[in-house]
């Protein structure tokens, strides 16, 4: 979150809920064997609303807010007790309940570097989309809910779901890409592997919140059918998939009312139609009032109490606010602590498994790096061949690059271009993670001559290419939260290196560390690129095994890479007037009723990603869905059985000469009724073959996937009539089609 304007917040705090309540002991254990709501083998609901019973006015409160965040001491006294984190609740200690201790933990636990806690940075949530591995994601939330434990938290704010609708949002690398289908799976595992660590998960930012400029300011429209067969499809699938606990409402208003504030998101959609049980969390500073906000289904104000404090409470002995609606938000967050184990088995410090994390973000990064281009089999590398190796790029001699804001996970031993030192990194800093390529490919080959070159000097850059064998490009696009990307070409005159470097060597590979699509203008110069996503701890030895062959690679691309953004449904991101950029950006500011509205209407509704491009016409550089491996593959065989959810037989075959993995994809189009895009993702198999190998693979379709949402009935709604299956390995190639009827 932006620090800066944060001395403002204490304006608006005031300390007379603090003296109400008891001081409360960190250690999340006070007392809890003594209750009758010990008994785990009661349900979490009769353990909650035990609790709720025996509870003061002034305790359900205190429950209902944050108590001060990490360097915001001064908030609160009580943020003594905080561990350190983005969020602090205090606990219920004569009921034996334990304080929360929330940290942000996108890609890893953020706020190491502070406490000098150590934490694994795992290669970007859009990297773990692009594995398309549901048993991959599930062991990417289990590390992380293992480091939030082993650092003192027991809730995480990750969860990333928000489609890539603008894919120059800033945050793009923090969401799992265009699709729902794919987001909200994808979400699903993360969550059951964090929650199943006994830590707190929710998913965020509900919803819309699709940009990064203006966010405090923008109202979203968007007609409801669209924005529930998109966007709020990923959440729906998320909660439905998992046992999520909380759901981050987001800062951006949606049809006329700010998400935290909106009672069509949170109560109609969130708690009534997907019967969510758990609690709803404000962004931070995204509480907007007490009554509106408590009436429409928000359960809890971050980072302090504004308004779910003394206003509240106010509101509640007046009648404003009656106390059921109180004891609703109390019952949904003591719900959530006991059904994710947080109070039976509180978290443990101790010391992080360094190694470990290695292997899971090295191998996830693995699996994760898609291989966009490899003319002439150019990859994978024969070291026993290569005299001589040119790595050109900014920093590629110390580090690789990772996306900023409260999703930053400090390295320990700080920014790799950096002097060594300790302490936390700052909001919005390029931070370069200790993995060097460049020494990776010297351990790879180690009888060739590997020359670096910044890229500084292009001409330089390109007579060291020139004098060697094979020339390797690490580029890369920052992005970070709170901005959004200019454009999505590479900054710092990339393009201009790597049309320099190509011309002067033809085996020249790009590997690109990004978190959104890059435009490539030289795309049809180079001989190979590989995208690599914001790769982690780990990320040079992962990119290595997989340029040097080590690793086959079987990523596909989560998000569609576009040939330029004037293809895009928004050319031009729309920003609000610069006073208004400029009071989003003075942080808690924004709280007081918040800022003025500029529309942002998303007209291309449902059509986000392949989906606009397909309906558009419009050809693009590297579709969705798409990516190569070091093998090839056939499919065949395409069998459909209709049913309440088709099911889809089919046969794919390793066709070339070493083992790999297909993600093999489905695809349905609906009948013409039903008023849709041509195509979308009803679901998928990664598929291990060893070379020559065929397996039967069955995906069975979730009849919701096959729907539209019908807004008057407020329900999904199979249209009769035919729906064609496409199976194959990318959006754009689907060789094996079949129509069926379906009533
Ligand atoms: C971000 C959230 C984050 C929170 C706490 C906000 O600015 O939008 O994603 O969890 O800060 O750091």
């Amino acid at each position: 979150m932006p620090v800066r304007g944060l001395s403002l917040l204490n304006r608006f705090f005031t300390l007379t809920m603090f003296f109400s309540i008891a001081l409360c002991p960190s250690s999340a254990q006070s007392g809890g064997d003594a209750h009758a709501w010990s008994n785990s083998s009661l349900s979490p609901d009769e353990r909650a609303s035990m609790v709720v019973k025996e509870m003061t006015l002034d305790e359900k409160i205190s429950l209902l807010h944050g108590t001060g965040m990490a360097g915001l001491s001064a908030m609160s006294p009580l943020a003594i007790h905080s561990n350190g984190g983005a969020g602090f609740v205090v606990g219920v200690p004569r009921l034996g309940i334990p304080p929360i201790q929330m940290s942000d933990a996108a890609y890893g636990v953020r706020g190491s570097g502070e406490n000098g806690r150590y934490s694994t940075a795992l290669p970007a949530d859009v990297a773990a989309a692009a594995s398309w591995d549901l048993d991959a994601a599930r062991e990417y939330g289990a590390l992380i809910g293992r480091e939030l434990r082993a650092q003192g938290y027991n809730m995480s704010l990750g969860g990333g779901t928000n489609l890539t609708r603008e894919p120059r949002n800033g945050r793009t690398f923090e969401y799992l890409g265009e699709d729902p289908v794919l987001a909200g799976k994808l979400v699903a595992s993360v969550m059951k592997g964090l929650q199943a660590e006994h830590v707190i998960g929710d998913i965020k930012h509900y919803a819309l919140n699709d940009q990064e400029s203006g966010r405090n300011a923008v109202n979203v429209n968007i007609d409801k059918r669209a924005a529930r067969e998109s966007d709020l499809l990923a959440f729906e699938i998320g909660l439905q998939d998992s046992d999520i606990a909380a759901v981050m409402c987001s800062y951006n208003r949606v049809n006329g009312d700010y998400a935290c504030e909106n009672k069509y998101l949170l109560t109609d959609v969130l708690k009534k139609d997907w019967n969510f049980k758990g609690f709803v969390l404000s962004d931070w500073g995204g509480t907007h009032s007490a009554e509106k906000a408590s009436a429409a289904g928000l359960d809890h104000e971050e980072p302090g109490w504004i308004f779910f404090g003394d206003q509240l409470k106010s509101a509640v002995e007046s009648g404003k606010v009656p106390i059921a609606e109180v004891d609703d938000h109390v019952h949904r967050i003591l719900r959530s602590m006991f059904a994710t184990g947080v109070i039976d088995d509180p978290p443990q410090k101790g010391v992080v498994d360094v190694v470990g994390g290695f292997e899971v973000a090295q191998k996830i990064e693995e699996q994760s790096a898609v291989l966009l281009k490899n003319d002439h089999a150019q990859l994978p590398l024969d070291a026993s061949a290569i005299h001589s190796i040119a790595v050109i790029g900014p920093h590629a001699d110390v580090g690789m690059i990772s996306g900023g804001g409260s999703a930053q996970v400090d390295p320990s031993g700080g920014n790799a271009i950096m002097p060594p030192g300790k302490g936390r990194t700052h909001w919005q800093e390029k931070i370069w993670f200790p993995t060097s390529p460049l020494k990776a490919i010297r351990a790879k080959a180690p009888t060739a001559t590997v020359k670096f070159d910044s890229g500084s000097d292009p001409a330089a850059a390109a007579a060291l290419a020139k004098s060697s064998d094979v020339a390797l490009i690490f580029a890369y696009q920052w992005e970070s939260e709170g901005m959004d990307l200019d454009s999505l070409s590479l900054p710092e005159h990339q393009d201009d290196l790597i049309a320099k470097v190509a011309a002067a060597n033809p085996h020249t590979i790009v590997v690109i560390e990004s978190g959104s699509p890059v435009t490539m203008p030289w795309v049809d110069q180079v001989s190979g690129i590989l995208e690599a996503w914001y790769a982690g701890s780990r990320g040079a030895e992962a990119v290595a095994n997989i340029l040097f062959g080590d690793v086959n690679p079987s990523a596909k691309l989560p998000n569609t890479f576009p040939k330029s953004e004037a293809d895009l449904p928004h050319p031009t991101i729309v920003k609000p007037p610069k006073a208004t950029m400029d009071a989003d950006h003075q942080g808690w500011r924004r709280i007081a009723g918040g800022l003025p509205a500029f529309q942002v209407t998303y007209n291309e509704g449902v059509k986000v990603g392949y989906k606009w491009y397909d309906a558009e016409n419009k050809p693009v550089l590297f579709p969705f869905g798409y990516g190569l491996s070091y093998t090839t593959y056939s499919y065949s065989s395409l069998k459909v059985t209709p049913g309440k959810s088709p099911s889809v037989s089919f046969t794919v075959t390793n066709t070339g000469n070493r083992a790999g993995a297909e993600i093999a994809e489905v695809y349905a189009s609906l009948p013409p009724t039903a008023s849709e895009p041509p195509k979308r993702l009803v679901g998928w198999s990664k598929v291990k073959l060893s070379a020559g190998e065929s397996q039967e693979v069955t995906v069975d379709v979730d009849p919701k996937y096959l729907s539209i949402f019908n807004v008057e009935q407020n329900a999904w709604q199979l249209i009769p009539g035919d729906y064609g299956f496409m199976v194959g390995g990318s959006s754009q190639k689907l060789p094996l089609k079949e129509t069926v009827n379906l009533k």
